[in-house]
């Protein structure tokens, strides 16, 4: 288990150029399996959950060359439609693999996914939507058996636009004869994304981005070289360090539309914020203000963005106030912000933040987000922290102490 050691109070400043965001390469990379050709992705972030879904797709059968940000993916040998039990535990997103092994193989086995303790997070929704389609799923000894030998077009009605699920039926009926229609389909730009590259292999996607997606089904998909969408969360993370710092930041290849609810609160914060084509300017003001921040599927503020709100909060003259809407466990990170000083009171779901000073503390991470929140905590701490369980915010940020440290931070990694 990795260690942060971090030394507060030193100002961030400086460029970073933005990669290829966690949350539309998984699913991109569940959808290689849809043809049997060769996929190449570029400006792909060296994380953890990537490497997961890698050995998972490997295990499947397929072939890989991971090099320079860039992954190349052979699934012309793909043959397995069980996914492994102990990598699946590991990743929540293994559960995209439903509705790509069903669209290539018409049949999947697969175990509960695991991923960060943030909530219930069931997959009735998951369900629900392939039963739309067709499949007829039998559950047992903690196993999913989908049969997908009758699957076709279908219309299905989401009870809330959950990302996962929006994600799964629409692989699934990529290759299914007929039109698929997803009401109250998720809308995040990751979504629009994982449009593209599947319109990119010869699929018959639109919509996405808007509340209602249409897919017609085709025969066949090939091969093709995409680079997908910018991290928006890494970019709202590194925007909160320097905030907190009092820094001033430029983020190079991101998509400033994505960001708007992230900006929106930034400059309530009291940051001054300039977008100019593909470039992002942030300058921290010298005291941050409180933040009244409401978590909402796309394009509310993300809740991938409220425990570093939290965190900024911490140092804000005055009270803030936020509601965590999309997941009913994710104030993990309050407790061990109070470790470091933080007056923070929560019920249910709602948090009420008395800014202040925060001081230096051994502390740690207890997923992926709340991990990164604690890293810009102990940025503006006084004095020495250590955040623990780095490993973490390893699955979505690729060295965030490098990026960090040639922004002017000063933290080590202990292994
Ligand atoms: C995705 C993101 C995650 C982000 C979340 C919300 C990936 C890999 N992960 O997760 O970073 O925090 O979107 O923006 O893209 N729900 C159900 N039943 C279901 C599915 C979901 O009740 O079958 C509930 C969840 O418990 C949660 C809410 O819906 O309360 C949102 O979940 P969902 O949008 O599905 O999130 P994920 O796709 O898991």
């Amino acid at each position: 288990m990795d260690v942060f050691r971090i030394m507060g109070g030193n100002r961030l400043s400086g460029t970073v150029r933005l990669s290829g965001a966690k949350n539309a390469v998984l699913p991109i990379l569940a959808a290689a399996l849809l043809t049997g050709e060769p996929v190449v992705l570029k400006n792909c972030p060296r994380l953890k959950d990537v490497s997961n879904m890698l050995a998972i797709l490997q295990t499947l059968g397929c072939t890989y060359r991971q090099k320079d940000g860039e992954i190349a993916i052979d699934a012309s040998c793909a043959q397995g439609w069980e996914m492994p039990g102990e990598l699946s535990k590991q990743l929540r997103s293994s559960i995209f693999m439903m509705g790509s092994i069903l669209g290539r193989f018409r049949r999947a086995t697969v175990t509960y996914p695991g991923g960060c303790e943030i909530g219930l997070r069931p997959i009735d929704l998951h369900l629900s939507g392939l039963r739309a389609l067709g499949v007829k799923i039998t559950e047992a000894h903690g196993m999913i058996y989908c049969d997908g030998s009758d699957m076709r077009g279908g219309e299905v009605q989401l009870d809330f636009p959950s990302v996962g699920a929006t994600e799964n039926v629409m692989m699934a009926a990529v290759l299914s004869k007929g039109q698929t229609v997803i009401h109250n389909a998720a809308r995040e730009p990751e979504i629009w994304d994982l449009q593209n590259f599947i319109n990119a292999m010869g699929g018959k996607v639109n919509g996405a981005g808007s509340s209602t997606i249409f897919i017609e089904g085709v025969e066949q998909l090939h091969g093709t070289v995409y680079s997908p969408l910018p991290d928006r969360i890494v970019a709202g993370t590194l925007m909160a360090a320097a905030a907190v710092t009092g820094g001033e930041l430029e983020l190079d290849n991101v998509r400033p539309g994505d960001l708007a609810a992230v900006n929106d609160k930034m400059r309530q914060a009291g940051c001054a914020i300039e977008t100019q084509g593909a470039r992002l300017f942030l300058r921290a003001p010298k005291e941050l203000q409180p933040v009244r921040i409401s978590t909402q599927p796309f394009p509310g503020f993300p809740t991938d963005m409220q425990a570093q709100m939290m965190a900024m909060a911490c140092l804000a003259q005055g009270t803030s106030v936020i509601v965590e809407n999309v997941f009913e466990n994710r104030f993990a990170q309050a407790s061990q912000l109070r470790r470091m000083g933080a007056d923070i009171l929560i019920n249910d779901r709602t948090a009420v933040i008395h800014g202040g000073k925060l001081t230096g503390a051994s502390v740690m991470s207890r997923d992926l987000r709340g991990g990164a929140a604690l890293v810009i905590a102990a940025l503006a701490a006084e004095g020495v922290s250590e955040v623990g369980n780095v490993e973490f915010i390893d699955r979505g940020y690729e060295a965030l102490e490098n990026t960090l440290n040639a922004l002017g931070a000063r933290i080590q990694r202990l292994s």
